[in-house]
């Protein structure tokens, strides 16, 4: 049965990366890669309360140490335990050495569909909830949302963001903090069910490793089939609103 997981999440991965904005990301002006940028900046505020809201549903405690551990590394401390900036910071900082000013950043409101994709994300999870198996579906959402979408949607974004952007080994430009090491550290990495400790997991392998022994049954993996196909219409609503309208000259972005 994770063989047919695998291959549907692969599936859905090839359908998000032909979305048509992100193919169209390496030609968009600044100006309008800018505008997705600090739209998305909404739901990576977000992230934190979709985390908390699964930590508080989970029945399982080794689940939830892996979901608190990856929530804690957004808050890193230094070896005396004195908070450091936060991966949203980290965002912040990547997003002025891009060229947005301060008062884009800050004074960018969300815009009605990027509120419905926020709500909708808390509103599948209490779907899962409610539906059943709670910590496959859970986690499979989560993993799947905030971890294997979001490395592939920072995958599309680098080419570009390398331009103004170094990963800090080939010292041109601000080193990104934020986008390239969640490109890294959140992908996909491996299928479920292959997870090598050796070399440290990713964020998405962190969680795999809780999905393999969930998918037991057939209607376990219909539900994680559901998840998967949620969290992807969820990120595809997003990136659409960036799209020309029907019989509209000019695109959406900067007017979100
Ligand atoms: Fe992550």
């Amino acid at each position: 049965m994770l063989l047919h997981f695998n291959a549907y999440e692969q599936q859905r991965i090839e359908e998000f990366r032909n979305h048509p904005l992100l193919l169209s990301f390496p030609s968009l002006p600044w100006a309008e890669l800018l505008a997705v940028l600090l739209q998305r900046r909404h739901l990576s505020l977000a992230i934190v309360n979709v985390y908390e809201w699964v930590i508080d549903a989970l029945d399982r405690e080794a689940i939830r140490a892996t979901v608190r551990q990856i929530l804690h590394e957004e808050f890193p401390r230094n070896t005396r335990g004195v908070p450091l900036a936060s991966h949203r910071e980290w965002l912040y900082r990547d997003l002025l050495h891009l060229g947005a000013s301060r008062e884009q950043i800050l004074t960018t409101a969300e815009s009605p569909i990027t509120r419905e994709v926020r709500e909708g994300s808390i509103q599948q999870l209490q779907r899962a909830f409610a539906e059943g198996p709670t910590d496959l579906a859970l986690i499979t959402f989560l993993r799947f949302w905030a971890e294997v979408l979001v490395a592939v949607e920072y995958e599309c974004f680098w080419p570009r963001l390398s331009e103004r952007l170094s990963h800090g080994t080939d010292g041109t430009g601000p080193k990104s903090e934020f986008f390239y090491y969640h490109m890294i550290h959140d992908r996909r990495q491996s299928d479920v069910g292959e997870e090598q400790l050796l070399g440290g997991l990713t964020h998405s392998q962190a969680l795999a490793q809780h999905i393999g022994g969930l998918i037991l049954e057939e209607q376990d993996l219909a539900s994680a089939l559901r998840q998967l196909d949620a969290a992807a219409s969820l990120k595809r609503r997003f990136y659409d609103q960036f799209l020309p309208q029907p019989g509209a000259a000019v695109s959406r972005i900067g007017r979100a």
